[in-house]
């Protein structure tokens, strides 16, 4: 059965290895960052310094410039890759040099202006996460006018309420999915449901369309099974049970935490079978907002190859922004980490299957609509019901999840999704989701990460 699986991915051949909640308001594009690139950098430290906070003497000098469509060059012709990551920051990796910052922004009330030719102190270290630095990053070719716009500060207020009608509705216009109604949910403060789904702030406004397949994928792709599902590889489960977030947007760390675990299960043939704890992300990680939320590539990729995971009995889980205490405890580090493709704006349907296959589940973000929430099994495709005005369109938001498999019923091909609302929801915690048309975006931004066991 597992050799099975190291046969495949034999014959696969791996060459490629490698959500969601805009979390801080900085609303950065691609063509944005692009250009040449100047970076002030403090002396290295030995020390892993999670504190750049502006406080640090910036003396060093280095310039790179970013090119289409992940090529990093320095002056010296040295090259490099880079990408966004999401609409927050960038990172680079350059003359063995990772760096990593958030795009600047200035907000006043409901006024954001996102200056998207600068960075907010970032972090750099080399590739072996050594000689840490603190940098800031200043454009220097391209408009470096501000973006400026109006943002809606807080959550929803009022408590959710399912419609029977729109219940009713949603199973009678079409029959992939069926909804219900779940008692645990009615009557919840709006804004744990919107914390649940990823957050008042979490829509990224304007994902990346799936890339074009290579002709690579698509010859690759052939040779993969029909179905797949990780819970059951001839008979053996590689994926970690099913949690709940409970109102604290913390998906993007749950969703980081199940494919760590997955993926440890998966390279270390079900003998390293740990639990990681979310909630050091949410109370200690840097490179998220806590219960605000965060992002998989910044938390399964980044933090856990600088800082590492640890054990959910080291620091178990309470749903809230409790204050970090640093502990001894056994740490899980990555090796690589991707969006899926290479970077962002390279995925697609065929390369997320590729990945999930060869290395174990990935994480996948989309847009959770109204109708979502009613999800009690079948392939879900939105179907625009909503249970009444509480969730507008600027109220949609981007929740961090888990694809572990994916198959085809009936023609309808979908994807098997891991969420962390509890196993009393959906189809025993998880859900299916139509594959192959971009549905709510699920196409658009997944991450892997390849963790050390
Ligand atoms: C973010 O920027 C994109 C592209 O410039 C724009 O379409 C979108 O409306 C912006 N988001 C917000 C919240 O203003
Ligand atoms: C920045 O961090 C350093 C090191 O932890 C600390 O000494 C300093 O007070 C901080 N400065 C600000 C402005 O927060
Ligand atoms: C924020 O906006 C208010 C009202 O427009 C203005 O009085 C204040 O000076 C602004 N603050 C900053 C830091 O720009
Ligand atoms: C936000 O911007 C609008 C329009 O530019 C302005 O009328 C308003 O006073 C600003 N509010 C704050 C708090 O700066
Ligand atoms: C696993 O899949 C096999 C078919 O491939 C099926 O016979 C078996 O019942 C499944 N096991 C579980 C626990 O679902
Ligand atoms: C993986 O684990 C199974 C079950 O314990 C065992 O039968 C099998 O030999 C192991 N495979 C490898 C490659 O170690």
């Amino acid at each position: 059965m597992w050799k099975s699986i190291q046969y495949l991915s034999v014959i696969l051949a791996v060459v490629c290895v490698q959500q969601l909640r805009a979390d801080t308001p900085a609303n950065c594009t691609y063509e944005d960052i692009r250009g040449v690139w100047e970076f002030s950098e403090s002396e290295a430290s030995a020390e892993r310094s999670e504190v750049c906070n502006g406080s640090q003497v910036l003396l060093n000098k280095v310039r790179f410039e970013l090119l289409f469509p992940n090529i990093a060059v320095d002056n010296f012709g040295n090259k490099g890759i880079w990408t966004i990551i999401y609409n927050q920051g960038f990172e680079v990796v350059i003359n063995y040099r990772k760096y990593f910052a958030f795009s600047d922004y200035r907000q006043n009330g409901t006024n954001v202006s996102s200056l998207c030719h600068q960075t907010r102190p970032g972090w750099s270290h080399d590739v072996l996460g050594h000689n840490w630095a603190c940098f800031t990053g200043l454009r220097i070719s391209g408009s470096h006018e501000p973006k400026t716009y109006t943002t809606k500060l807080g959550g929803p207020v009022g408590v959710y309420r399912q419609n029977p009608h729109s219940i009713q509705q949603i199973n009678s216009i079409q029959s992939l999915w069926t909804a219900k109604h779940y008692p645990h949910l009615e009557g919840k403060p709006l804004r744990d449901i919107h914390n649940m789904k990823g957050g008042p702030k979490s829509r990224i406004l304007s994902p990346p369309a799936p890339a074009a397949v290579t002709d690579k994928d698509w010859r690759d792709a052939l040779q993969l099974p029909d179905h797949f599902d990780w819970r059951n590889i001839s008979g053996v489960n590689y994926v970690s049970p099913v949690r709940n977030q409970g109102s604290c947007g913390s998906c993007y760390a749950f969703s980081s935490m199940g494919m760590i675990e997955a993926r440890l299960r998966v390279q270390s043939n079900n003998t390293v079978q740990e639990i990681l704890s979310p909630q050091d992300v949410v109370s200690c990680s840097e490179y998220a907002q806590g219960c605000d939320g965060g992002f998989p590539y910044l938390i399964a990729g980044k933090y856990a190859q600088d800082f590492g995971l640890i054990p959910e009995s080291c620091f178990p889980y309470t749903g809230a922004g409790d204050q970090c205490h640093e502990k001894k405890c056994r740490r899980y580090y990555t090796a690589h980490y991707d969006y899926v493709g290479g970077y962002y704006g390279a995925c697609n349907e065929e390369a997320m299957r590729l990945a999930l296959v060869r290395k174990g589940p990935i994480s996948v973000s989309f847009e959770v609509y109204d109708d979502f929430m009613s999800y009690a099994g079948g392939i879900y495709k939105h179907t625009g019901v909503t249970h009444g005005l509480q969730f507008e369109p600027f109220e949609i938001t981007n929740h961090a999840v888990l694809a572990v498999g994916y198959g085809v019923e009936n023609g309808q091909k979908y994807w098997i999704v891991k969420n962390s609302w509890g196993t009393g929801w959906g189809e025993s915690g998880y859900f299916r989701i139509s594959r192959g048309s971009n549905e709510c975006n699920i196409e658009s931004i997944a991450v892997e990460a390849i963790p050390i066991p």
